[in-house]
């Protein structure tokens, strides 16, 4: 398959291509997307040959259930059975925005889009090109990250061009996202509402707005249980080479990385360093990236991925990072970052 490629200003978005994009999603195509967190690989949701077309472009597995991205909130009635009286004052606060809500699904949404499940997670995005191409697409547009399964979530639409080029219809390049860590996501089928997976809309926000909520064991550390949200179970934003966390002391942990990379230069490997605007100068040698300064969280969050994909074009052997803690939005980032080391970790 070609893969046709078309660009759109967000703030002055092309009308007529848009219209065009709608009639493809319509007839069961797949086009990737600008959305204010990543970018997302969109279908037709109600449509299962279309959700299935997803799963084979990204090469993911069937049971890991996709988004159904909305553009207003009268939309959601249709694919949902029941909507709790505290996910309507998040949708009221939160939407449109990076925060993804899991209800029980109504009839209309296909098993194939849930990967099986008899709930349903559903988006609103805030993206101007998002919002208007999930409307021109007849409302109900399936989106994982337009990512190949596995790697790290794409941020610009070169990034998903390394991925999907020749495996979907189309890329619509709306400009690089703004958030760059996938949405928040939050289970409220359940009786105490669950945050599977962290984002920028963070645990106190949520709790200012409903009261009391749980992070899944595997986001608290708290038990060893099998991930609720079944995504979470696979290997997951991974550069191609070993990733290793070293945390701690920041003077300590730049002293281990120095360290670790000594051993591997000897070895005559390259080596990957993530680093931040004040340590950068600090390490020996290797490829040095800087992902942000150390306190500005939403820098980093908007950093990471495309620091780890760019490890992955100059073929580095090794790559060690520090970590990220520290703000907001490090329980977001250091979720993300953990998983592509695959839990390799090293403490000072
Ligand atoms: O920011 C985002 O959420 C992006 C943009 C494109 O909207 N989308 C995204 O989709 O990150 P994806 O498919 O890469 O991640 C969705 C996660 C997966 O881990 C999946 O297992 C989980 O959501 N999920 C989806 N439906 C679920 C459900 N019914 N119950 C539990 N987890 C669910
Ligand atoms: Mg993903």
């Amino acid at each position: 398959m070609e893969t046709i490629y078309e660009k759109t200003d967000k703030n002055e978005i092309d009308k007529e291509l848009i219209a065009a994009v709608g009639s493809l999603i319509k007839s069961g195509g797949i086009v990737a997307f600008p959305t204010e967190t990543v970018y997302g690989l969109g279908a037709n949701a109600l449509d299962e040959k279309a959700a299935v077309k997803i799963y084979e472009a990204k090469g993911r597995p069937s049971d890991n259930p996709l988004i159904i991205h909305i553009s207003k909130l009268e939309d959601l009635a249709a694919i949902v059975s029941e909507v709790p009286e505290k996910a309507m004052s998040l949708a009221k606060k939160y939407w449109p925005g990076p925060l993804t809500m899991i209800f029980p699904k109504s009839d209309l949404v296909p098993y194939e889009t849930t990967g099986g499940l008899e709930t349903v997670a559903v988006r609103m995005p805030k993206h101007p090109v998002g919002a208007a191409l999930i409307e021109a697409g007849g409302g109900y547009i399936a989106a994982p990250s337009a990512n190949a399964s596995g790697k790290p979530s794409p941020t610009t639409a070169a990034h998903v061009a390394e991925d999907m080029d020749g495996r979907i219809d189309m890329v619509i390049d709306g400009g690089a996202v703004g958030i760059g860590i996938e949405s928040t996501i939050i289970d409220m089928s359940v009786p105490v509402p669950a945050i599977l997976r962290p984002g920028y809309i963070t645990r106190e926000m949520i709790e200012a707005c409903i009261g009391a909520v749980q992070m899944a064991p595997e986001i608290s550390g708290e038990t060893r249980e099998g991930p609720k949200a079944p995504g979470m179970k696979y290997k997951h934003y991974a550069p191609k080479a070993p990733l290793v966390i070293v945390e701690g002391d920041i003077e300590k942990a730049v002293a281990k990385i120095n360290e670790l990379a000594e051993q591997r230069f000897l070895q005559g490997k390259k080596i990957g360093i993530i680093a931040t605007d004040e340590t950068m100068h600090k390490y020996k040698g290797g490829c040095i990236k800087s992902i942000g300064v150390r306190e500005q969280g939403e820098t980093i969050a908007h950093n990471l991925y495309s620091v780890l994909r760019a490890f992955d074009r100059e073929q580095v052997d090794y790559i060690y990072a520090e970590a990220f803690y520290q703000t907001e939005m490090g329980q977001a980032i250091m979720n993300r970052l953990q998983k592509a080391a695959g839990n390799q970790i090293i403490h000072v």
